[in-house]
C-alpha cells in the first residue's frame, strides 16, 4: 500500500532525526518529497538514503532555506509547487531546542526558539496554503509533549511549542471552510540528535526531574515519530484536524 502515490509533500527540518525519518517514510510510500533544511550536507544524506530504499519510487528535491527567512520562506514554498506541480501536504519538522534554568534564560534564547519554532511554522503554513488544495490539504505541525506537560529547564522551549499548538489549533479552526486538515503532533523524548547534543542537560541541573516525565517505553525512535506523521498526513486521518496528535509512549499519563 502506497498512501503517498502522487502526493506532493512539502517538508522542512529533513536534513536530521525527525525531519529524516519522516523523509525517508513518506519517500517509501510513494510521496514525491520537496526537503528545506538549513543543512545542505545533512539534506544531501537524507536524500541518498531515501533514494537506496529498496522501495522508494518518491524522488527528494532538496533547498538550503531558513526557516526564519521570510523572502527564503516565499521563494521555498514557490519553488516547491513549482518543482513537484503543486502542493499536497505540508510537515513542519525544522525546530531548535534549549535547555536552560529560568535563572540564565536570555532574551536571544526566547527570540530564536520563537523564531525557528514558532515564526518558521507561521510562515511556511502561510505560504504553503497558496497551493494547497481545498478539500484534501493538509498541514501537520511538530509540536511537543512539552507544550502540554511541565517540563523542568525547558520553559522558553516548552512555551514555543506551546504557540506552535495553539497556532495549529486556530488555524485548523479557519480553514475548516476549505477543508484543509490541520493537525499538530506532540512527541515525547525522542532519540534524535538534538536530545544527544551534549548541552542538552547543562552541568549542575537536576536531571533526576526528568525522570519522572519519562515513558516506561523510553526515548522513541525517530521513526516512530514519522509513522505518526504518515498517518496524520494521509487520507486515513481524513476525519483528523484541530486535535493535537500525541505520540508520547505514555508519558503524559
Ligand atoms: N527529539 C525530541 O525529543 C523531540 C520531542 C518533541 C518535539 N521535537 C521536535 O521535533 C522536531 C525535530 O526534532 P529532532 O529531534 O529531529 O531534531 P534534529 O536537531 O535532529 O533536527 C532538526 C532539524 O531542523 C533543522 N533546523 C533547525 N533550525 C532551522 C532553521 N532555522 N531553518 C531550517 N531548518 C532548521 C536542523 O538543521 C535539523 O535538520 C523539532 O521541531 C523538535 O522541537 C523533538
Amino acid at each position: 500500500m502506497n498512501r503517498f502515490d502522487g502526493v506532493k509533500v512539502l517538508l522542512t527540518g529533513a536534513a536530521s532525526g525527525i525531519g529524516r525519518a519522516t523523509a525517508r517514510r513518506l519517500a517509501a510510500e510513494g510521496a514525491a518529497i520537496y526537503a528545506v533544511d538549513v543543512s545542505e550536507q545533512g539534506l544531501a544524506e537524507t536524500a541518498a538514503q531515501a533514494a537506496a530504499q529498496t522501495n522508494a519510487p518518491g524522488a527528494i528535491t532538496t533547498r538550503v532555506a531558513d526557516v526564519t527567512d521570510e523572502p527564503a520562506v516565499i521563494a521555498a514554498a514557490a519553488d516547491a509547487a513549482d518543482t513537484l506541480g503543486g502542493i499536497d501536504v505540508l510537515v513542519n519538522v525544522a525546530g531548535v531546542h534549549k535547555t536552560t534554568p529560568i535563572e540564565t534564560l536570555t532574551v536571544d534564547d526566547l527570540n530564536r526558539l520563537f523564531s525557528v519554532n514558532l515564526v518558521g511554522t507561521a510562515l511556511f503554513c502561510r505560504e504553503a496554503l497558496k497551493f494547497l488544495p481545498d478539500g484534501t490539504g493538509v498541514i501537520v505541525n511538530t509540536a511537543s509533549l512539552a507544550a502540554t506537560q511541565g517540563n523542568p529547564y525547558m520553559t522558553a522551549y516548552a512555551a514555543s511549542k506551546g504557540a506552535v499548538l495553539a497556532f495549529s489549533l486556530s488555524l485548523a479552526a479557519e480553514l475548516t471552510g476549505r477543508r484543509v486538515r490541520v493537525v499538530p503532533i506532540s512527541p515525547g523524548a525522542v532519540d534524535t540528535p538534538l536530545t544527544r547534543a551534549p548541552d542538552m542537560f547543562p552541568d549542575g541541573l537536576d536531571v533526576g526531574y526528568f525522570t519522572k516525565i519519562r515513558s516506561y517505553f523510553g526515548a522513541a525512535d525517530p521513526e516512530q515519530i514519522a509513522s505518526a506523521i504518515a498517518f496524520a498526513a494521509s487520507s486515513d486521518a481524513a476525519y483528523f484536524t484541530g486535535a493535537d496528535l500525541r505520540v508520547d509512549g505514555g508519558a503524559h499519563t
